[in-house]
């Protein structure tokens, strides 16, 4: 027999569901529905961000062999005194690996433009103090960067318009994506 409590349960539960679905409207869309763009004033908030022409670069001037103390300091106990001892990522080596069976993503190997470079390191790095260096340094830790990678000379002077200027290795090994871009902050979709 249904008695009267059990009866309240059920429209105890009915109600519960119906509460906990109503406190999700977005669990029926797809995960890209979630949040909202960033405005323009939070992304400003994390500095200028430069392109791959090197727009946006500030003024700046430092060379390999300036920026070896810095690396040194700020950077070597992460990433090798050489950039291939680690812990953490490998920055030096492994030019013509990534075809292999032992690739090697390296700042030599991997990155397309110099430009971003600066731009990562200035936004990111050092991993546990980012926005510690000023502009003049990360130019000099970039330049070491490079020079420890054989792409520019230890006194290569190296800012704003000669950075943009240095030819990486792997410049040719990215391809425009030719698929159509939907507007979609994701990027185009397959
Ligand atoms: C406390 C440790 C630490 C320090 C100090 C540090 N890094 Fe890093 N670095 C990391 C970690 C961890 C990553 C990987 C981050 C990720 O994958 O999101 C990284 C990634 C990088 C990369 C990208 C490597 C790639 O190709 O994937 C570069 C370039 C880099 N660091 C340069 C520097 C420079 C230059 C300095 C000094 C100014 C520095 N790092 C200091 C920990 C550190």
């Amino acid at each position: 027999m249904c008695d009267l409590d059990d009866g309240g349960r059920l429209a105890l539960g009915i109600v519960l569901a119906t509460v906990l679905c109503a406190a999700v409207p977005g669990s029926a869309q797809s995960p890209t529905g979630l949040g909202r763009s960033a405005t323009p004033a939070e992304i400003g908030a994390w500095g200028a961000i430069i392109g791959p022409n090197g727009e946006g670069l500030p003024e700046g001037h430092a060379t390999a062999a300036e920026g070896k103390a810095l690396y040194e300091r700020h950077c070597a106990r992460c990433h090798g005194v050489s950039g291939t001892e680690g812990p953490d990522d490998r920055l030096v080596g492994g030019r013509g690996t990534l075809a292999s069976d032992q690739p090697q993503k390296t700042v030599g190997s991997y990155w397309p433009t110099a430009t971003t470079l600066w731009d990562y390191v200035n936004r990111a790095m050092p991993f546990d103090q980012p926005g510690l260096l000023t502009s003049d340094e990360v130019y000099g830790v970039v330049a070491y960067v490079l020079h420890l990678n054989d792409i520019i000379g230890e006194h290569d002077p190296i800012d704003e318009t000669t950075l943009p200027a240095v030819e990486m290795p792997n410049r040719g090994g990215f391809v425009p994506d030719p698929r159509p871009d939907t507007g979609d902050s994701a990027g185009p979709q397959p």
